[in-house]
């Protein structure tokens, strides 16, 4: 056993023993079960007391965790946190200096997922697992929250550089703290053009992005070939530039109709407010979280996208949870530095600067190559379809039996697409049908 896991099992038998002796709730707590889980930044506890769970918890969070402090002789790093984790109560406090596992390169974690799917290295969590998050229908968009020095643009760059490996994605890198982060990754293939960091060349990179996504609408991939890869919008300190009308709309779009279309959005922050997003669809669209340290609870709520765990008790310099839908690990994150990108070779850019775009390109409106409107019958079909997760030719059939006339594929391709767009919306919206169904 580690130093760490004795650590857990000494704390672990004070607690026993303060909890059998009542001193924790006032009352004798029988604690059937421990799990000691001994993380690269914390170690926890996790521990089931049936009905007597809630008493603990709270009895452990008083006061700053008082009693903790009190029962568990220990020096730990920063302050501990008392919560429920499914049936256990959870205990979680920061190793010291000498325990922690602080610089975990990418580089040892392990065997890279296959390129084209989408999905990167994010770090190691607390079992020891790689966990390896995708740019996918479950979490099209990505939120990274952390303040300064919490290793926001560390996190971006290993992600791009990740992302560059599959030749057939396309990446904007938008950097609002003068390109100082991204800049070092701009040279990586698929990378479509220089870091923007500047109103007008953001505006055009962000229009460049929806005018793709809005093309990749139109005329559907069906056939597509070559397959047509991602489109990744990396955008770093993107609270500098909300406060720019159209970059507000433009990100807004691309959060609210890219998943379908392939299109995905990282975007980086230190100040994770309500308002930071310049719209709240854009921020409810960010599904996926990278929640590393943050300075106040407020900011935790937004970074994790709930009141727990609690983003303002992590350690700084990588450590992170990283949450999606009904996921959540404590992790460290993976570090690259210029070694690794080095490595990674050189790609060039389809243009030296950004070209600009029309804003009829971006619209927000249906595509119109449709020759004949959709009607109500095919749009009910279309969003059954993406309710049941269809694939296209399982749509094509539904419609048959529902009595409609048969389609061109091109037609069936889009209305498909169209139907999960609308799913999309409505998820981001909170109306989403599997709300109204659970
Ligand atoms: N995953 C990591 N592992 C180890 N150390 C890290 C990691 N991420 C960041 N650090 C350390 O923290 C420093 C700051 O990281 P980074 O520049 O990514 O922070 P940031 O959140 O972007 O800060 P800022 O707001 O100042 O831009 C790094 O130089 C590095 O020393
Ligand atoms: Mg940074």
């Amino acid at each position: 056993m580690d130093t760490r896991e004795q650590l857990l099992t000494q704390w672990g038998g004070y607690l026993f023993k303060a909890a059998t002796a009542g001193y924790l709730t006032g009352k004798p707590v029988a604690i059937e079960h421990f799990r000691r889980i001994a993380g690269p930044r914390a170690g926890a506890l996790e521990m089931a007391a049936g009905l007597d769970s809630g008493a603990l918890v709270r009895a452990l969070s008083r006061d700053n965790a008082a009693l903790l402090r009190q029962f568990v002789p220990w020096a730990f790093q920063g302050q501990p946190l008392t919560y429920m984790s499914g049936r256990y109560v959870r205990v979680e406090a920061g190793w010291s200096d000498d325990l922690a596992e602080t610089m975990i390169r990418l580089a040892d974690l392990g065997q890279h997922p296959d390129p084209t799917s989408g999905r990167w290295i994010v770090g190691k969590n607390e079992h020891g697992v790689t966990i390896i998050p995708g740019l996918n229908d479950q979490t099209p968009h990505w939120l990274v929250s952390g303040t300064t020095g919490s290793g926001k643009s560390v996190a971006l760059r290993s992600a791009v550089l990740q992302l560059s490996r599959d030749p057939a994605n396309r990446l904007v890198l938008l950097d609002g703290k003068f390109g100082e982060s991204l800049r070092q990754v701009q040279h990586l293939p698929g990378v479509a053009g220089p870091v923007a960091t500047e109103g007008p060349d953001v505006r055009a990179a962000l229009g460049w992005a929806c005018a793709q996504m809005r093309e990749r609408y139109r005329v559907g991939s069906a056939d597509a070939s070559p397959r047509p890869g991602r489109v990744v919008v990396v955008f770093d300190e993107f609270q500098q530039l909300t406060g720019d009308a159209v970059v507000v709309d433009l990100l807004r779009k691309l959060a609210e109709q890219g998943r379908a279309a392939g299109v995905h959005l990282l975007a980086a922050t230190q100040h994770p407010t309500v308002d930071a997003f310049g719209d709240p669809s854009t921020r409810r669209n960010l599904v996926g979280k990278l929640a590393l340290r943050v300075g106040d609870p407020d900011a935790s709520r937004v970074a994790v996208g709930g009141r727990l765990p609690r983003a303002d008790y992590l350690l700084g310099a990588g450590d992170a949870y990283a949450v999606g839908p009904g996921k959540l690990h404590r992790i460290q994150c993976a570090f690259v530095d210029g070694r690794d990108i080095d490595q990674a070779g050189a790609g060039a850019w389809d243009f030296d600067t950004w070209p600009d775009y029309a804003a009829s390109d971006v619209g927000l409106d249906i595509p119109t190559g449709v020759s004949k409107p959709y009607t109500a019958q095919e749009l009910g079909c279309a969003l059954v379809a993406a309710y049941e997760g269809e694939g296209r030719p399982t749509f094509m059939r539904r419609m048959g039996v529902a009595g409609l006339p048969s389609t061109g594929s091109n037609r069936a391709y889009r209305l498909h697409k169209f139907g999960q767009e609308v799913l999309a919306w409505l998820d981001g919206q909170e109306y989403g049908l599997s709300y109204l169904g659970g």
